[in-house]
């Protein structure tokens, strides 16, 4: 799991958003181990319960989430925009959606 680096002298909120972030982080790294290890084991009963404790981790990454959107406004309108809908989500995004628009490569867009 991740220890998460933590700058000194943030803002309780800072520190809030922080605390919340590494743990979605540690929740979407127990979904992809468990999710592994369902697809590798061949013993039914085994894959059942990883099965059932991976979605667990999912019911808990989905709460981090909520918080997040409830606290980090910019969080609310991307998520309104990209989730829940049929559209394909390179038409809904600001700019062209192509690599060649993104500037760092990371294909992270402005981060301005
Ligand atoms: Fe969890």
């Amino acid at each position: 799991m991740s220890s998460g680096f933590v700058e000194t002298g943030l803002s309780s909120e800072a520190l809030n958003i922080h605390r919340a972030l590494a743990s979605l982080q540690e929740e979407l790294e127990a979904i992809d181990y468990y999710h592994q290890r369902v697809d590798l084991s061949d013993d039914a009963s085994l894959k059942a319960i990883l099965a059932h404790n991976r979605d667990d981790e999912m019911e808990h990454a989905a709460m981090l989430l909520e918080w997040l959107r409830r606290t980090m406004p910019e969080f609310d309108v991307q998520m309104k925009k990209f989730l829940f809908t049929t559209s394909n989500p390179t038409d809904l995004a600001d700019g062209s959606g192509s690599p060649a628009a993104y500037g760092s490569g990371l294909g992270l867009g402005n981060l301005k």
